[in-house]
């Protein structure tokens, strides 16, 4: 039987999450909305929104042990066949994969890189970044075809022998080096500054726009709406208690993030450098200040880029397996055919996001004022994974029985902390992403 262990489903789905999301994301968000009071609302949106979709979502795929298409149908009231239209994120996630394999790319190049060459100040360190980006299609699409063939290569064996496995290895790996570099940070003069940057609030710097980061973040962060987490339960044996691994997750989500942000704004901040930089804070302003630290600096730097490398390989592969699920049980494909058509999908589409963002192909790939690249990104983050949320929260709430849900969760739940996780689902948690949802839009309040 092809079914997790059930340390190695709470790895594998902490792997999923712990991502490019919160080494890079988190930090450079936390950076432009001020720190302390956006990690608070950061903390609050993990607990009381993203925590809820997490277990619904990891409930439905226990329940089923089905591809998600399969599982809708399965636990719903009706078993009406029209649920399968809620197998539709498993396109969402392929879509993050084309342009998070291709993001991962660079991160390889930044990694190959470090060992020789780190730029000596932000101006060249910039010039570098967009001439990678927009000239060196060639270097992209290596790196990019490396990487591709990494997860191809790791989900082709299967849920125990690759994924697990994989897991297993990485991220006790991915550990090991962020403590390493958490001690070098927490030695240096600027760490208390660090620290009182991202926990103490000042609550005024909190806006609209900070509270919806916050939660998009959240979202982003615990892999949610895009089906992943539903299909990697799906091999979780059924008496597996699920409320428990999925605290363990989103705390391991979360003191990684923390920690991600504790060590780069030590650096950044010991550098006398500006925490507001935005998306080119980890391949622009750390590479100028792991220079500035000579032999030792390109040691750091290689272990930053294999870290954040390990994080989003463990991503990556958890963004393959919804499609793969799909194509094996309800198109009755075997793996390897799965695994060579999704593969060869999200790498087509990588290769088109990088041609997107190049000087000589770009304009080809630039529909609406965005290129192909932001298409892929905001497209997902800001509508399909959205949709998927939501579709999860009101079909969970609306159209399944509760005594299902009752029997799923009483095993492991108080009643009452049961039925307060039913309300924040039924309700506030859609409520709250169509807040997003209009927001991301530009429909609401932007200020
Ligand atoms: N959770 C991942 C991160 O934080 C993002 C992701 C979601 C990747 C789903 C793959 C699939 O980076």
């Amino acid at each position: 039987m092809n079914q997790f262990s059930k340390i190695g489903f709470t790895l594998a789905a902490a792997g999923s999450a712990v991502g490019l999301g919160n080494i890079w994301r988190f930090p450079y968000v936390t950076g432009e909305y001020g720190g302390g009071a956006f990690v608070i609302i950061y903390l609050i949106a993990i607990v009381f929104i993203a925590l809820v979709m997490f277990l619904a979502e990891v409930a439905i795929g226990q329940y089923s042990q089905k591809d998600i298409s399969t599982s809708f149908v399965k636990i719903s009231k009706s078993k009406n066949k029209v649920w399968g239209i809620g197998g539709f994120p498993a396109i969402t996630s392929l879509i993050v994969l084309s342009f998070y394999s291709v993001v991962l790319g660079w991160v390889l190049s930044f990694f190959v890189k470090s060992f020789t060459y780190l730029p000596e100040n932000a101006k060249i360190a910039k010039e570098n970044f967009t001439s990678l980006m927009s000239g060196d299609v060639g270097m992209l699409i290596f790196y990019h075809t490396i990487i591709a063939s990494i997860v191809v290569f790791i989900v082709l064996k299967g849920i125990i022998e690759g994924i697990e496995r994989a897991n297993l290895i990485l991220m006790p790996l991915l550990g090991l080096i962020l403590i390493g570099l958490f001690v070098y940070a927490f030695n240096l003069e600027s760490f208390p500054k660090a620290v009182s940057f991202m926990f103490s609030p000042d609550f005024s710097k909190i806006n609209n726009e900070a509270v919806l980061a916050a939660l998009g973040q959240a979202f982003f962060t615990l892999s949610l709406g895009m089906g992943t987490i539903m299909t990697y339960a799906a091999s979780l044996p059924k008496e597996n208690n699920i409320v428990k691994s999925s605290i363990n997750i989103a705390l391991i989500d979360t003191i990684i993030a923390i920690v991600a942000g504790l060590i780069i704004f030590s650096f950044l901040f010991e550098a006398g450098a500006k925490s507001s930089a935005g998306p080119g804070l980890v391949f622009i302003s750390l590479p100028v200040i792991f220079n500035s630290w000579g032999v030792l600096g390109h040691i750091i730097a290689v272990a930053f880029f294999i870290a954040l490398l390990f994080a989003g390989i463990t991503s990556a592969i958890s963004a393959i397996e919804p499609t793969l699920k799909i194509f094996v049980e309800k198109f009755g494909m075997t793996r390897v055919k799965a695994t060579v058509i999704g593969g060869l999908i999200f790498y087509f589409f990588g290769i088109l996001a990088i041609l997107s963002m190049s000087k000589i192909y770009g304009e080809h790939l630039t529909f609406f004022g965005k290129n192909l690249f932001d298409w892929m990104d905001f497209g997902t983050s800001s509508i399909l994974m959205p949709i998927g949320a939501i579709f999860v929260s009101i079909f969970l709430g609306f159209f399944v029985e509760k005594k299902i849900l009752e029997d799923i969760f009483l095993r492991f739940l108080n009643k009452s902390i049961f039925n307060f996780w039913y309300f924040l689902l039924k309700f506030i948690v859609p409520l709250v992403i169509v807040i997003i949802f209009l927001n991301k839009l530009g429909i609401i309040g932007d200020s």
